[in-house]
Formats: C-alpha cells, structure tokens, sequence
C-alpha cells in the first residue's frame, strides 16, 4: 500500500454486498479493508481486520484518513421473525451504526464520507405512484411489514443521530440486489423457474423494486465520489415492475414456457418451513432512485430483462 492510495472500510464486508463491493474497488487500485467478527478470516478480498461490531479497540485506526466507510453488517432478514431473531436483527445494525459513528467522531482526521446500509422497506407498500426519497415512511397492515419498517426506523435514527463533524453521510436505502453471490435472490428465483415453479406469487400485482450488483457497487462509488450528495439515497433500478412480469420476464430469459404460480396460502405455508418470511416477497415495494438519476448517474442494467440476461450469462 502507498500512502496516495485511497482507503474503503466495508463494515460487515464479508458478506454479499461487501464482496461485491471489495471486488470493484480493488479493480479500481483502492486499499480495501473489511472489518469481520471472524477471528481467523480466510478467503476475504482485500486486508481482513478483526473487530466485534460493538467496542472500539485497535480497529479504529484504519478509519484514520480513509476515503469511505461502507457499513453492511446486519444478521440476514430471511428467517422467521422470532423473539431471538428480532433482538439480532435490531442489534446487529444499531450497535455497528453507534460505534462506527463514536469511532469517526474521535477520528483526528475523519474519514470523507460514511455510507450507512439501511432498507427501501422503509417505504410504506403501495400499488400506486412510485415513491423517491420523499416518499412516505410506514407500515401497513396487508404488508404485513411492521417489524421491517421498525428495523429500518431503529437503523437510521443511530445514523442520523451521530455526530460527525467532517464526515458526510448517506443512508443508502437499498432495495433487493441482484447478482450471483451466496445471500443472493437471483439463484433462487432461477431454480424456482427452472423446475417449474416460477409463476406470480400471490397475487403478482405487488411492485418488486430491485437493483444489479454490477449497477449497486457503481452507485456506492458514485455516493463517494460525489461530494454533494448526501442524507438518504434510494439504490433501486429505475423500473420496479409488478412480481408477475418479473417471473414472465424471468421464463422467459431461462426460457421455460410455463411456471406454476403460489397462492398466498402456499407461500406462508412455503415461508414456515423454509424459515422465512412472506413479508418479504407480498409487499408491494415501488421505489426509484430520483437522487442518483438527478446527480446524473446513468444505470448500466436499468430493465430487470436486461439483468436477467446478464445474470444468467455469468452462472450456470
Ligand atoms: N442484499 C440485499 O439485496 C440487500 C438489500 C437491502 C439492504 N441490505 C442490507 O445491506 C447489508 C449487507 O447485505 P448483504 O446481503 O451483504 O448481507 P450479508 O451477506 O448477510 O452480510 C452481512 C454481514 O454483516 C456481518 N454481521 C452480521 N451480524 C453482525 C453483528 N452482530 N455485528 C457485526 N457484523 C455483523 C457479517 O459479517 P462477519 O460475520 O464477517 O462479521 C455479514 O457478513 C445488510 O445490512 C442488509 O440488510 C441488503
């Protein structure tokens, strides 16, 4: 590493979105650290830094200067909402949010910018116009999305709430992300397809609102990279569309004719015994990325076709 070299800390880096983004910019010559829980990491991308995710300890330094700090950690959604799952859910988010922000306020030299993960769930479910960063905030009972949308609330007020004076911040409302990697939705949906299985679920009206990995890790540079920018910013393609065009539009890149669609009963009796949730698939989440297109970003995958055919070019 030379000293010119600009410097990415991706809090909770290990995972999906932060392999992904660890990739991009170390194609881009950056030094990239990742702070994991893993005392013994193997396989990381970039330099691998041990922290607990709640206490400040010998991890701050590499905060000291940094270009950016990507914070990504948080205990995966897609399990039942348990009393014990709600408590890590909530936890894993805050307690990264608060101590980040208490590290980058004793920074002597803070870093440029801090992106927050946070949720384009926190949007209340809706069938009609499509919400940007004004849209409204809420829960709704059909959605079933009470928790998610507390979760989003709990994870943005830490973030708001720090004091940081030198450091911009953005929460980055991200909605689903698709690419290939594991904790992906992409792999998922295409096997549901390929056996068959891939028709509207439930009643395929409701907005899915999505996002290519390739075009997420160029927003996030583009977040960084612009200076301007900052407070929440949706990561969402330009065109959510209902899930029933979505599954139409996936038979048909895998181009398999037919695709048996799931009620609403199937789905909650699905979710119970793959220990999910059906919030996460019957809410009608239309979400657009006004601040990105406005500051000029142009989307490299902007039709869920398009991603669709990429994707399925890049796996088996
Ligand atoms: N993927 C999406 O489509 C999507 C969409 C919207 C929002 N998000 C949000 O974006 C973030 C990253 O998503 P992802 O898909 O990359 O998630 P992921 O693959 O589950 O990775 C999250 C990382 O968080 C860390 N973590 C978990 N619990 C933690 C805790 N208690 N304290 C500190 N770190 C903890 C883990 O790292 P270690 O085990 O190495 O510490 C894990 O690798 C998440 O907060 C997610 O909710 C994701």
């Amino acid at each position: 590493m030379n000293d010119k070299m600009k410097r990415i800390i991706l809090a909770g880096g290990s995972g999906f979105l932060g392999r992904a983004l660890a990739a991009h910019f170390l194609d881009l010559g950056w030094d990239v650290v990742t702070l994991t829980r893993s005392q013994q990491p193997s396989g990381g991308i970039g330099r691998q830094v041990t922290w607990d995710g709640c206490t400040l300890s010998s991890w701050q330094k590499e905060l000291e200067g940094a270009a950016a700090v990507v914070n990504l950690t948080g205990k995966s959604v897609d399990c039942r909402y348990t009393a014990r799952n709600r408590k890590e859910i909530l936890d894993s988010r805050i307690k990264p949010t608060r101590v980040l922000g208490e590290a980058i306020r004793l920074c002597p030299q803070p870093p440029q910018v801090w992106l927050n993960a946070s949720t384009a769930t926190i949007y209340k479910h809706t069938f009609a116009g499509p919400w940007d960063e004004s849209g409204e905030i809420g829960a709704a009972p059909e959605a079933k999305d009470e928790f998610s949308v507390e979760v989003a609330r709990a994870w943005e007020q830490p973030f708001d709430e720090a004091q940081t004076p030198g450091t911009r911040k953005i929460a980055m409302r991200t909605t689903m992300v698709l690419g290939m990697g594991t904790n992906s939705v992409f792999p998922v949906l295409r096997r549901l397809v390929r056996l068959g299985l891939g028709g509207k679920m439930g009643s395929g009206r409701q907005f899915v609102s999505w996002m290519h990995q390739v075009d997420f890790c160029r927003a996030v540079e583009w977040l960084i990279t612009h200076d301007n920018i900052q407070g929440p910013v949706n990561l969402a393609a330009p065109n959510p569309l209902p899930n029933q065009e979505m599954m139409k539009t996936l038979r048909q890149v895998c181009r398999v004719p037919i695709g048996l669609p799931a009620t609403n009963w199937m789905l909650e009796v699905g979710a119970f015994f793959l220990r999910t949730e059906t919030e996460l698939i019957i809410k009608s989440r239309r979400v657009v990325p006004r601040r990105l297109i406005d500051s000029g970003f142009q989307f490299q995958f902007p039709t869920i076709r398009e991603a669709f055919e990429d994707l399925s070019n890049r796996g088996t």
